[in-house]
């Protein structure tokens, strides 16, 4: 059974002031979601700012890359944990890339003003205008993810007698021990260019042999909320293995990217790996492994979304019906739950709550927090020990920052939430909150 949680899964400006509130960046969150009704998503940027420096920094702070890795390297924000354009410009202002799955993906990033050399093109089924796009737009790199795909990419660039600078990724068969939707590195999925069948071996030849097509590095993206050290390791040492074996076809590894997927803790008895820990592993594992087989040391990109905004955006919800079965379980509901946060239907994640305005009250009630959505799936925590829910209290839940908003949906015609960010001491909308008029906008009425 969860209790309730200690400050130390929120965002890191959080605490809980006299009056037992939890305030964020000194900020009252009961005051937000009065300003900006809930359910709100809270993102900290001191936190999201503080976590890209733990990866890397153009400021000459003492980050993990540049303290463990001899050579150059670069960070790319996984889009796909969380989107706006304000969020953009923040990552973009610290120095990181952008990975980008879609031309929706990309069209925001262009709104923001977001470097197109520093964003990297994704995703297992691009579409002809979606690789053109980047194409027309000067994204920096596209990895390519089938052998279908390089043939049709070296077409696109061959009609507008340009060269593209590409990636393989490349499926390596390596367990990612994570839910399974979310292992992406086995040899049985939709993504990449299997290692075990050759698949790789060929799309790399036939890269090399493209006059449209410069093969600048490997990727792999093994799976999300890993919360080990030695799958990474692993899948770095397949890579480095293909990159030595292709050097007997002239392949020079330049560039190497071990994907994202760094877990972070959701509830206390998680484990947690820090981000400094797995930079350092994985970094180690390239030198090591680059060093043993004789190549020289590729430009590394680490490619996190989770472990950047997740600890980040808090969720706030307002509590509504009680309903009490004795002896059985009480449920109390929140005017949110799958449609902005489907993560517990779809993985069974687990969460945490405090309750914002009683945040300094002991737990004496372990309820189940339900949505509102018309599904008995909709629970947002099973088991949750709290102080007593009454309607109208805001329940405060960490670590909602990433593939919340990013996966909301409009289910039960729901209005997907705003999102403020907070920075000194100000918030901010960066999302605003959907109306009816926006739920009116796809319709056609019959004449
Ligand atoms: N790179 C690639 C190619 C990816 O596909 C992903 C995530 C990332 C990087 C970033 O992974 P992260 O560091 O965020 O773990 N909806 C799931 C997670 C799906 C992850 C999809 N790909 C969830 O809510 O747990």
């Amino acid at each position: 059974m969860d209790q309730a949680p200690a400050l130390k899964l929120f965002p890191q400006t959080a605490q809980i002031a006299s009056d037992g509130h939890l305030h964020i960046d000194g900020l009252d969150v009961i005051d937000l979601a009065r300003e900006f009704g809930t359910p709100l998503y809270v993102y900290d940027a001191e936190t999201i700012s503080a976590r890209c420096r733990a990866y890397i920094s153009t400021e000459g702070y003492r980050c993990a890359l540049s303290s463990h890795y001899p050579a150059p390297a670069e960070v790319t924000y996984a889009a796909k944990a969380f989107l706006c354009v304000r969020i953009a410009q923040l990552i973009a202002s610290e120095g990181l890339g952008l990975d980008v799955v879609s031309g929706g993906e990309l069209y925001i990033a262009r709104q923001a003003g977001f470097p197109t050399a520093r964003i990297h093109l994704h995703g297992n089924n691009k579409s002809a205008s979606e690789m053109a796009q980047a194409l027309d737009t000067g994204v920096g790199r596209i990895v390519v993810d089938s052998a279908q795909e390089l043939a049709e990419l070296a077409h696109i660039a061959a009609t507008r007698d340009v060269v593209v600078p590409i990636w393989l990724r490349v499926s390596p068969d390596i367990d990612a021990h994570t839910h399974t939707y979310r292992k992406t590195g086995l040899l049985d999925s939709k993504f990449g260019l299997p290692l075990a069948t050759g698949d790789a071996a060929r799309a790399v030849q036939a890269a090399l042999s493209s006059p449209y097509l410069t093969l600048r590095g490997l990727h792999a993206h093994i799976g999300s909320q890993i919360l080990e050290l030695e799958p990474f390791c692993r899948t770095v040492e397949a890579l480095l293995d293909l990159a030595e074996e292709m050097g007997r076809h002239g392949f020079s590894l330049h560039e190497f990217s071990p994907g994202g997927g760094l877990g972070v803790p959701y509830v206390d008895a998680d484990p947690g790996i820090e981000i400094e820990t797995y930079v350092r592993s994985v970094s180690h594992a390239v030198v090591h492994g680059c060093q043993t087989r004789g190549l020289p040391l590729p430009r590394l990109v680490l490619e996190p979304g989770r472990s950047i905004i997740g600890p980040a955006g808090v969720a706030l919800y307002t509590v509504g019906v009680r309903k009490e079965i004795p002896g059985v379980r009480t449920y109390v509901s929140v005017d949110g739950g799958m449609a902005d946060n489907p993560r517990p239907a779809l993985y069974g994640a687990q969460y945490t709550a405090l309750v914002a305005n009683k945040a300094d009250q002991r737990p004496i009630e372990t309820v189940a927090i339900a949505g509102k959505f018309c599904e008995s799936g909709d629970i947002l925590i099973h088991r949750v020990c709290l102080p007593y829910l009454e309607p109208g209290d805001i329940l405060a839940i960490p670590v909602s920052g990433a593939y919340h908003l990013a996966m909301s949906s409009n289910y039960n015609h729901a209005h997907r939430p705003a999102a403020v960010l907070v920075r000194d001491g100000q918030a901010r909308i960066i999302l605003h909150r959907e109306t009816d008029e926006d739920l009116a906008r796809r319709n056609v009425a019959l004449s």
